[in-house]
């Protein structure tokens, strides 16, 4: 055992000088001896000094040099007495060797050339570059000059070698005892542990890195923002149905049926359940009637309303339509309450996927039901909001959605990347919405939307949404996000 070798040479002798030698004496490799002389070194029971030396080691051209001799050498003994013409002699030994040697040859003057014939100026020749790179590999000193154009000719390379140089340490012990990693009750009941030594604690070795389950950054912001939500008093909406009839995501929402949201670019239908049929029948009609001419106030669009077109499935574009469904069941109560909804997850438009969109995103949505509220109510809602997210400076712009009038854009000013950047959507439910499901003409609902993506990736730093959310979901980027992040 190469402790025990190690341990008993310095019993008797004061050091072990160089530690390759001793490995090699003892017939182990360096690295198995360097592993032990480390752990030795950790117990204090040996001093290691680190040594480095620099030693000269052959190149593989160097080495075919050592076994078959070198070019210049070749190239003489190949030229017969009589001479030799140059291509017979570069057919012999191959161009490589004919051109060196030739070179080497005529430096030490062992040749000459007469015309196109080469011969011997030397009866005969020392190969010495062969001798010397065969000392230089059994590891002899050589001197600079040889050296020097050995190492011009690239024949060997300069190699720094790192080994130890081992002395008795303050706790040598000729024989170690493995020292005990944990202290059993068997080795109290029986007494043992008075004889035994125990490993001392390292604390400044690293844990290992414990594989455990990682929450999504979308996940870990989702909850976030419920946080907010639950603090503010609002309710969670049912979102659980991905698939919606057009009537509940456009029509019930006073959006005509030649949008170009519902264009197939923009939405995904469904193929089989192609269409839903179970619709509220009186609400329907009244719906129908806003489109066409109106009612409560409006000219309505003043067009054909099919109800085809409403019952058509498709994947919901956005969860207003669970909070229009929300609204309509809060109509049909008997006294109104008011109230204050949210909802987050997905929806789904026929987008093209780029570093910014995918097909599918998670919506965050918020709406108050009350009676008498005002654009001044949304504006302060949404400040409410969005300061506790942390962002304080907000700017609204006017925009225009189909069930909100008056609509607007929000902006928030990003400290980090200096600019405005856009969001969320808002706006008040449209009379043309709310009134035909029964709410009472004073009640109003303030309302907006934004993308659980959009703060996530402006929070942990991600440019491109793939690496996010899909198949390409980056897991190493999961793994090392931060927990806690300052900003949200
Ligand atoms: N549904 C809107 C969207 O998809 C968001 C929104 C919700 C806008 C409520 C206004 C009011 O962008």
């Amino acid at each position: 055992m190469a402790e025990d070798a190690v341990l008993g040479f310095l019993q008797t002798k004061e050091q072990i000088s160089d530690s390759h030698e001793f490995a090699a004496s003892i017939g182990v490799s360096h690295t198995e001896l360097e592993n032990l002389i480390k752990s030795l070194k950790g117990f204090q029971i040996v001093d290691a000094q680190e040594i480095t030396r620099e030693s000269w080691v052959l190149t593989d051209e160097g080495k075919t040099y050592m076994v078959n001799g070198s070019p210049e050498a070749l190239f003489f003994s190949a030229i017969p007495t009589e001479g030799i013409s140059r291509s017979n002699l570069k057919e012999k030994l191959g161009a490589e060797i004919f051109d060196i040697g030739s070179k080497a040859a005529a430096k030490n003057k062992w040749i000459t050339f007469e015309k196109d014939l080469v011969k011997r100026k030397v009866e005969s020749v020392q190969d010495e570059v062969k001798d010397v790179l065969a000392r230089i590999n059994s590891g002899e000193a050589v001197g600079d000059q040889v050296i020097n154009d050995l190492k011009r000719r690239k024949l060997i390379v300069k190699q720094t070698w790192k080994g130890y140089s081992l002395k008795k340490g303050p706790k040598y012990v000729s024989k170690r005892k493995k020292a005990e990693t944990d202290l059993t009750r068997e080795h109290i009941v029986s007494g043992d542990w008075k004889n035994l030594e125990f490993k001392e604690y390292n604390l400044n070795a690293e844990a290992p890195q414990i594989q455990a389950g990682y929450l999504h950054s979308l996940l870990e912001v989702r909850e976030q923002i419920q946080n907010i939500f639950l603090e503010m008093g609002f309710e969670e909406m049912p979102t659980n149905n991905f698939v919606e009839s057009s009537f509940w995501n456009f029509d019930a929402l006073f959006q005509p049926q030649q949008h170009p949201a519902r264009d197939s670019h923009d939405t995904f239908f469904l193929e089989t359940p192609a269409s839903t049929k179970d619709l509220p029948e009186d609400y329907l009609g009244r719906v129908k009637l806003v489109h066409e001419s109106g009612g409560y106030g409006s000219k309505g669009y003043g067009y054909d309303w099919k109800r085809e077109e409403a019952e058509k499935n498709l994947l919901r574009t956005h969860t207003t339509a669970v909070s229009t469904r929300m609204l309509y069941a809060l109509a049909q109560q008997d006294t109104f309450t008011p109230k204050r909804y949210y909802s987050i997850d997905r929806v789904f438009r026929n987008e093209a996927v780029d570093r910014t969109h995918l097909a599918e995103f998670h919506q965050i949505e918020g709406l108050i039901c009350d009676r008498g509220l005002t654009l001044g109510d949304l504006i302060g809602v949404l400040e409410d909001f969005f300061s506790r997210l942390g962002m304080s400076k907000l700017r609204f712009k006017p925009a225009y959605n189909p069930y909100t009038e008056p609509s607007m854009e929000i902006f928030s000013y990003h400290d980090g990347l200096q600019k405005w950047v856009e969001v969320g959507n808002s706006g008040m439910f449209r009379p043309e919405m709310l009134l035909p499901m029964g709410l009472p003409e004073d009640v109003n609902v303030i309302a907006w939307g934004l993308s659980l993506e959009r703060p996530t990736m402006i929070l942990y730093g991600i440019s491109n949404i793939r690496d996010l959310f899909g198949p390409k979901v980056d897991f190493n980027l999961i793994k090392s996000n931060p927990i806690c992040r300052l900003g949200l």
